[in-house]
């Protein structure tokens, strides 16, 4: 059932903010801010190192969960999509520990990445939606991302609720490792609490200046997404949904990457999506907006208030969010990138829900 909602992802896109709190209740304790220690098949105290493996936007809400294990547990993450890792011949140690992100839990590449780990001896665990899937039966740890079901091909609050539980499995890991001290636990789980508040705030408040801006998308032929550091995997995420459901070629860059080689694109036609919010990196990809500027290129910048006040530009667009903690501010800044793949779908007429091509769960490699 969609509700009022015209299709399944718009639904799923709305359900965000009480799909989060619902998988954070599992994760953190919100009354004295803790970050809860969910997990015996796994002991992140003393694991030496993780591997992380999945396949399109699972893979991308890892490499994102990989900036918070280093960050934040001070574990450094192997990260890779799972039809590469199976077939790379990785070294592993069996001390360490392996985790498969996967929303249906039954994708065949992700499995097999799953099943060469365990043949390695590695502690498995399974960050998944469908607790019934082969995926979770084969792990020694299930992480439930507790979303309900997604019906839209497109994953949407899938994603979010990966990151939600990724973000707290990383603090939780942090603090049985003791790079994250009490205080700062209790800060980032103060952070974490707040996300499905600030997520209803922004999805009540963007509607009408993303469907303007989704209307000139939706004339393009191609769009340029840049971020750095968790804001570059969104980029991705934000390219590979807009590919999925509008069929407008996109990429998703690291804005240090540009002058390496995706500027000599740049032109009037090409619109580049940054996603900055007001970070320690913000300064420098504001740097690399001018250089898209310089060569006349158009900008959407999607920022927070702060990031809003500190760059002017008169060739751009600007999607203003609130001020987040960092490490909020991927699952917030989820949210227009969403929308934007969305509506700019919406005007195209394409098949929202069921786009061509594409299978809600790839079981053949
Ligand atoms: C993108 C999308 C796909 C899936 C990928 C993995 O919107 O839905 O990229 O993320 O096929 O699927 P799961 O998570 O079921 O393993």
């Amino acid at each position: 059932d969609k509700g009022n909602h015209r299709h399944f992802m718009e639904k799923e896109i709305y359900e965000q903010p009480e799909v989060i709190s619902h998988a954070l209740s599992h994760y953190i304790n919100f009354i004295d801010h803790r970050a809860l220690t969910v997990s015996d098949g796994i002991d992140f105290a003393k694991v030496p190192s993780l591997a992380i493996s999945a396949c399109g936007t699972a893979y991308l809400a890892g490499l994102i969960g990989k900036y918070w294990f280093e960050r934040y547990a001070r574990l450094p993450v192997e990260i890779d999509v799972a039809s590469e890792f199976r077939y790379r011949e990785i070294p592993l140690s069996p001390q360490s520990a392996a985790l498969f992100i996967s929303q249906s839990g039954e994708t065949a590449d992700t499995l097999a990445s799953l099943r060469y780990c365990k043949d390695h001896g590695l502690k498995i665990g399974a960050v998944v939606n469908t607790r019934e899937s082969t995926i979770a039966r084969e792990s020694d740890a299930v992480f439930p991302i507790l979303a309900g079901p997604e019906i839209g091909v497109a994953s949407t609050k899938a994603f979010t609720c990966q990151l939600a539980v990724l973000a707290a499995l990383a603090v939780s890991a942090g603090r049985a490792r003791g790079t994250v001290s009490e205080q700062e636990e209790a800060a980032l789980v103060k952070s974490l609490a707040e996300m499905p508040r600030l997520m209803g705030q922004v999805l009540n408040s963007i509607q009408p200046k993303i469907e303007f801006l989704s209307r000139e998308l939706s004339k393009c032929r191609d769009v340029l997404y840049l971020g750095r550091g968790t804001s570059f995997p969104l980029a991705m995420e934000g390219a590979l949904k807009l590919k999925e459901i509008s069929y407008i070629h996109a990429e998703g860059y690291a804005a240090g990457e540009l002058k390496h080689g995706p500027i000599a694109l740049i032109d009037e036609n090409m619109p580049v999506i940054v996603i900055a919010p007001h970070d320690r990196f913000f300064d420098k990809t504001v740097s690399n907006m001018q250089e898209v500027a310089a060569r006349g290129g158009r900008i959407i910048l999607i920022t927070d208030e702060r990031g809003a006040a500190a760059s002017k530009l008169d060739t751009m667009h600007t999607i203003v969010l609130p001020n987040v903690d960092e490490i909020i501010a991927p699952m917030i800044f989820a949210l227009p990138v969403q929308l934007l793949a969305y509506h700019t779908a919406v005007f195209m007429g394409t098949d929202v829900d069921q786009p061509r091509n594409l299978a809600k769960s790839v079981t053949v490699e």
